[in-house]
């Protein structure tokens, strides 16, 4: 039996936390969101505690301009801030700022495998052709991530379906971890990757994800377009010829169309079913400005919001700087429990 069962300090009670981040690697998009910031409101106004960061460390893993990174650091603050996190409710901070994410991702890096790593389609997609030529962050990534997660022994996490396999891998290591160890210390985590747009698809091709780098803007909705922006794109959108169908069902094979009314039902709180109910038997030309005037209606307060909040730069880094000394209040005691177990000498005095 290992030192650490007997130890009590390591049976943690998990209640329930929710925790989730977001890199700041270039503009907000619609994805980004109804994926994740929109709901990350949400659940803050349901009484959760939620602790929300700007992953800095994971932006890093491929190039970033220092003076850029630290402008998108801010922007992002604001569009969290803009997008109804409030700092006061929820824990708001850069991730750099906060060492022991990266403390616990290094005693992560021993835990999980060469093998589980190289399956991560993300980092196949970035790495790209050129393997030799990635770094080796962003080899590394799901294990910041992981530890990112369980530094707070965070329960929920609310995501886009794109990081599903990243969250399965944080699973597996928490598994993994607590096995080696003789423990029930971390958590596994349960993604939530709920609601009408958990997979945001681009205004051009109805098969590919919206993303902040598809080359071409028009595939987008970034946070910072204006009204008439917002409603060019959608107007130009991809679409079929059919009218809408009755039925969810009858979105089947047509990417294009269902995108739209993912996006419609997400931002107005329906569900599919609800949004076809009201536009069934209408064609796009009556369904694209209806849904042009609500993403108008919805986004621009929040990207006039982000301006209003970026012309004071001070008061963005002072509430990130408040929100990492309350989020290094619950993420040292976790690593020093888990340097404890893994049988790290703790014998420095303050
Ligand atoms: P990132 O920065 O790429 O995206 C942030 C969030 O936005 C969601 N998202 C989308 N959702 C729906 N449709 C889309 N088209 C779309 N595009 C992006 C993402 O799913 C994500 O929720 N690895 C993460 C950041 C991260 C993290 C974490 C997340 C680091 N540590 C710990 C949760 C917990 C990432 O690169 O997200």
């Amino acid at each position: 039996m290992t030192e650490a069962v007997q130890t009590p300090l390591v049976e943690a009670t998990h209640s329930k936390r929710v925790f989730s981040g977001i890199q700041p690697s270039g503009g907000l998009t619609l994805g980004n969101y109804l994926g994740a910031l929109k709901r990350f409101a949400e659940a803050q106004n349901q009484g959760i505690e939620t602790i929300y960061c700007i992953v800095d460390l994971h932006a890093i893993t491929v190039w970033q301009d220092p003076a850029k990174l630290r402008q998108a650091t801010r922007e992002l603050a604001a569009g969290f801030i803009a997008s109804g996190v409030d700092p006061a409710r929820s824990i708001l901070f850069n991730q750099s700022q906060v060492g022991a994410h990266a403390e616990l991702a290094w005693l992560f890096n021993c835990v999980a495998r060469m093998g589980w790593l190289s399956r991560m389609t993300q980092f196949k997609d970035k790495a790209g052709k050129n393997r030799e030529n990635a770094s080796v962050g962003l080899f590394a990534y799901p294990n910041l991530m992981a530890a990112d997660i369980m530094v707070y022994h965070a329960t929920h996490v609310p995501v886009g379906e794109d990081q599903k396999q990243h969250l399965e891998l944080t699973r597996d290591i928490a598994i993994k971890f607590n096995n080696d160890f003789g423990v029930n210390f971390f958590p596994v985590v349960e993604p939530v990757i709920e609601g009408a747009a958990t997979r945001v698809m681009s205004l051009r091709d109805g098969t590919k994800k919206m993303s902040k780098s598809d080359p071409s803007d028009q595939s987008r909705i970034n946070l910072t377009d204006d009204a008439d922006a917002i409603a060019q794109k959608i107007r130009k959108a991809k679409t079929d010829a059919e009218p809408l169908p009755e039925t969810p069902e009858g979105l089947e094979g047509r990417p294009e169309a269902r995108n739209l009314v993912n996006i419609y039902a997400a931002l107005s709180d329906k569900t599919q079913a609800e949004v076809l109910a009201e536009y069934a038997g209408q064609g796009f030309g009556a369904f694209k400005p209806a849904l042009a005037d609500l993403a108008v209606s919805s986004l621009t307060p929040i990207s006039d919001e982000m301006q209003r909040l970026l012309q004071d730069v001070g008061e963005i880094d002072r509430i990130l700087g408040e929100g990492a000394e309350r989020a290094d209040a619950i993420a040292r005691p976790i690593l020093e429990q888990t340097y404890e177990i893994v049988g790290m000498v703790r014998s420095r005095r303050g």
